[in-house]
């Protein structure tokens, strides 16, 4: 499968800031951006800079941010599931993980997460893909937002959601875990039906127990 990806960008206003959402960045311009301090909510703002543009440079990898000028104050990833997750069981080149969104505390509440799916999945490309997210409420920022584990779950709910992106069942352990932990999935239109069925094959994985 050749993966395509096309630039596409946008100006959202926030509180009197312009900020630019934009991408898949290629990893040279996103090098040679600032990242902000705020971004920090999985590992620290240099090392997460640094894999994210290890993953601009992967071939099925994508990266939208949103920057004020140099500044980049927000990212999502997508690239291939974890070959230590069930996901890539599936063996489906067509089959992409939404791995992070982050959104720095200055802008948060503001609709950026939700502008830059909306840019990531603008593009025709992405109909080709089945995209999920797994949903761990210990990757969550109580501290940073003043949410409860309900009130967030709500949250992602509602960023996922806006492009379409659904609650799936499943029996995998972690996400069975708690009950507010997720499998949210989009299924592109021009996705085989038999890659969903494999995609479903992986879902469930001890049938016997239903
Ligand atoms: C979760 C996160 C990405 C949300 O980003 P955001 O840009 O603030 O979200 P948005 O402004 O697009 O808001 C989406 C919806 O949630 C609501 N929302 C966002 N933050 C909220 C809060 N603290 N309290 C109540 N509602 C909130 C918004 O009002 C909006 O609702 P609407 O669809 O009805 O308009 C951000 O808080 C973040 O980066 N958290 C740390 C990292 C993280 O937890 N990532 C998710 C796991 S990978």
């Amino acid at each position: 499968m050749i993966h395509v990806k096309r630039y596409s960008s946008c100006e959202v206003e926030l509180n009197g800031r312009k900020l630019t959402v934009e991408g898949p960045v290629t990893p040279e311009a996103l090098a040679a951006l600032r990242f902000d301090e705020g971004l920090k909510a999985f590992r620290i703002p240099e090392l997460q800079h640094q894999a994210l543009v290890e993953i601009a440079a992967l071939p099925e990898g994508r990266i939208i941010i949103a920057r004020d000028g140099e500044l980049v104050l927000a990212y999502v990833t997508f690239l291939f599931p974890d070959p230590l997750e069930r996901w890539s069981q599936a063996k489906l080149d067509n089959l992409l993980e939404l791995g992070a969104i982050e959104v720095s505390p200055q802008v948060r509440g503001g609709g950026i997460s939700k502008a830059m799916l909306r840019l990531a999945f603008s593009d025709d490309a992405m109909e080709d893909y089945i995209v999920l997210t797994t949903e761990y409420y210990w990757h969550w920022d109580f501290a940073g937002t003043g949410l409860d584990i309900w009130g967030y779950r709500k949250v992602m709910e509602k960023v996922m959601g806006s492009v379409g992106m659904v609650w799936m069942a499943t029996d995998d352990p972690e996400i069975c875990s708690h009950p507010a932990n997720c499998l949210m999935v989009r299924v592109g239109k021009r996705v085989p039906p038999e890659d969903v069925e494999t995609f479903d094959r992986i879902r469930f994985q001890n049938r016997f127990f239903y």
